[in-house]
């Protein structure tokens, strides 16, 4: 196989370890089918893919689900990637965590942690996740990670559900003494975009939460932890540079193996191949799959004539699919867009939603992982 150096490395390695999950959130972004945990790669093939990735020059390497820490060989994969060279970071509920995993996951050399809360509040966070006492786990955890000496991430997905309590959980983070805070909207795929009407929050309530947030960045005088507020791009009249650009900067691998230039990539009517078939080079530069949306000989109208194509590249190419049934249009989000009022009509949608709520299901019964 040839090697094509036109196309720079995969900086960034997203491994999804498994999709089992011991939390039930509706604003989940993973697959509504989540797969058997009978198909998960092998430690050995995971090892593998990861030099694979690290040689062809990848840097940051992410460990995320569902929940990661239910692989029992994370601490082994931590392990080589970080002699690899790789920064890692481990993307967790926290359930599932204890004092003796933190420090064994720190002597693997782990270099990163974020932790996901729902909420402030036990009652609230627990309702969204769908489990009990999970809100006072993850903060015992979260304590734990910051004792050990590791840099915090805290993410909270913000919906509906839990945007009024912005004040409490800006206070929750200083407390915390996290080092960022993402207040990242849920975004709309998988279990997520099944659930929009219930999760999207009105214009109103995003503009009130974050200019708590910027006065909020203003009182603390750059001291405490760094928050960075996102909005969902339903409200912007521009679509988001999704993945920074299909095929240029991420690299997702699922748990059965799928390589994909995204992770919700799985529901376009595209053929992804599997690391155990292929090596990662040769996905990464060759495959047919991570080749269709790069560049920009594939934008229809009005992409292709706009001066703004280098910056959002046409938009994210799963929204496209999910709003319009094809994954070749211009990004609805997108004002020039001839879709765009499927996206007022979601919004209006958002404001009395007709159907139930769904959590996200498990694959099976969960035993969490005893060290
Ligand atoms: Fe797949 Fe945006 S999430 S291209």
């Amino acid at each position: 196989m040839s090697e094509n150096t036109s196309i720079g490395p995969p900086l960034w390695l997203l491994a999804e370890l498994t999709y089992e999950c011991p939390l039930h959130c509706a604003y989940c972004s993973n697959p509504t089918d989540l797969g058997k945990r009978e198909d998960e790669l092998t430690t050995e093939t995971w090892l593998d893919v990861l030099s694979q990735a690290r040689e062809l020059g990848s840097v940051q390497l992410g460990f995320s689900g569902g929940e990661p820490l239910l692989r029992k060989d994370l601490e082994i994969l931590v392990e080589h990637g970080r002699k690899l060279g790789f920064y890692t970071n481990l993307i967790t509920s926290g359930i599932g965590l204890t004092e003796k995993r933190i420090k064994q996951l720190k002597l693997a050399g782990l270099d990163h942690i974020q932790i996901s809360f729902q909420a402030a509040d036990p009652q609230l966070n627990d309702a969204i996740a769908g489990r009990g006492k999970a809100f006072e786990q993850k903060r015992k955890m979260a304590e734990i990670v910051k004792s050990e000496g590791y840099p915090m991430v805290l993410n909270f997905v913000i919906s509906k559900q839990n945007i009024a309590q912005i004040p409490q959980i800006l206070a929750l983070s200083c407390q915390l003494n996290a080092d960022y805070v993402e207040l990242a909207t849920a975004q709309y795929y998988g279990w997520a975009y099944d659930n929009r009407d219930h999760l999207l929050p009105s214009q109103t309530q995003l503009r009130k939460a974050e200019e708590t947030v910027n006065q909020f960045r203003v009182q603390q005088d750059n001291k405490g932890p760094q928050f960075i507020f996102v909005t969902p791009d339903y409200y912007e009249d521009r679509p988001k540079a999704c993945m920074n650009g299909w095929g240029s900067t991420f690299l997702t691998i699922t748990p059965d193996g799928s390589a994909l230039p995204c992770h919700s990539a799985k529901i376009l009517p595209l053929t992804f191949p599997n690391v155990v078939d292929k090596t990662v080079t040769e996905i990464w530069q060759n495959d047919f799959s991570f080749n269709h949306f790069r560049g920009d000989s594939w934008m229809p109208k009005p992409c292709k004539d706009c001066d703004e194509k280098e910056k959002d590249f046409g938009g994210c190419r799963c929204q496209a699919f999910m709003l319009t049934g094809d994954m070749n249009q211009t990004d609805p989000v997108c004002s020039k867009s001839e879709d765009h009022h499927l996206i007022t009509q979601a919004i209006e949608q958002a404001s009395a939603p007709k159907s139930a709520i769904k959590h996200r299901k498990r694959v099976a019964d969960i035993a969490l992982v005893k060290l």
